[in-house]
């Protein structure tokens, strides 16, 4: 398996499709808001691993109860509950998808393909099983559940193995040394200015000082590493706010909070202090 994904990720044959599917997702969820609420941002926590947990554990359920007897009633319950369900999952994760790297986009098209079939078998077990054809709606819904399984399968290559969707910068804590660094004179510190600085040499940060306040934060942006010291600040909702060149992530500077996607993901900050002048930070 580990072989056969590697290849799917250098499967160029597959961009075609997938950038047709792309320019679909992003014609058809245009609203920004829309897309946002679906990417997450409102949980600062990306909605589509969550929302899957809905139809999997009906799934899963009416699987054991298909195994014992008179149990057919809450079964097609739980492969309804579950089929209905699957539907704003699977477009949470198209709208997660789009916004991917290409070699990303490659996996998330076969897991896409892979969920797509089994919602149609648990689809068809549904009508089977509404129809009174119950050994037939088991057997489509254990087909249904391999599918998924696979799909799932899939969907953890994608997150673990390529960080999709998953926080690119937190690892930059872990490489940061314990105690107080020392980043800039305050007294040259201007006011409003988006500055990089680097912690223990190769850990980059980025200063934004308003008054005597000033937020430090880590430069790589969550959603894939983007140089956020490169991007814009802007108000949005009443709230200063970087904006990833990139991709057009926001994070809130006086706090880190995502306010708008693709990122699903908030920006670590960092506690700052003043000592003899000198703007300092360390880990949280
Ligand atoms: S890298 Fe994609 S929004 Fe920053």
């Amino acid at each position: 398996m580990r072989a056969l994904l590697t290849k799917v990720e250098q499967a160029s044959s597959l961009d075609r499709t997938g950038d047709r599917l792309q320019r679909v997702v992003l014609s058809t969820l245009r609203p920004r808001r829309l897309r946002d609420l679906l990417h997450g941002v409102t949980l600062g926590h990306p909605l589509h691993p969550a929302m899957v947990q809905v139809p999997v554990g009906a799934w899963i359920s009416a699987a054991v109860l298909d195994l014992m007897p008179g149990q057919r009633r809450p079964a097609t319950v739980l492969v309804g509950l579950g089929t209905v369900s699957a539907v704003p999952a699977a477009i949470a994760g198209l709208n997660d998808w789009a916004a991917l790297a290409r070699d990303q986009r490659r996996v998330g098209l076969v897991h896409a393909a892979a969920n797509t079939v089994g919602l149609t078998l648990y689809a068809g077990s549904l009508a089977a099983r509404l129809s009174g054809r119950h050994g037939v709606g088991r057997a489509l819904g254990f087909l249904g559940l391999s599918t998924v399984s696979l799909g799932a399968y899939i969907g953890g290559h994608l997150a673990y193995k390529q960080g999709a969707q998953v926080n690119q910068s937190i690892s930059e804590l872990h490489r940061m040394t314990d105690g107080w660094h020392s980043l800039a004179d305050m007294a040259t510190l201007p006011q409003r200015t988006l500055i990089t600085r680097e912690v223990d040499d190769d850990i980059s940060v980025i200063l934004y000082r308003h008054g005597d306040e000033v937020t430090v934060m880590l430069e790589r942006c969550p959603h894939q590493s983007g140089p956020l010291g490169e991007g814009e600040v802007q108000e949005i909702d009443g709230h200063a706010c970087v904006v990833c060149p990139w991709h057009g992530s926001a994070f809130r500077l006086n706090g880190g909070e995502v306010v708008q996607g693709p990122s699903g993901n908030d920006q670590q900050i960092l506690p700052t202090r003043i000592q003899n002048g000198v703007l300092q930070t360390r880990l949280p």
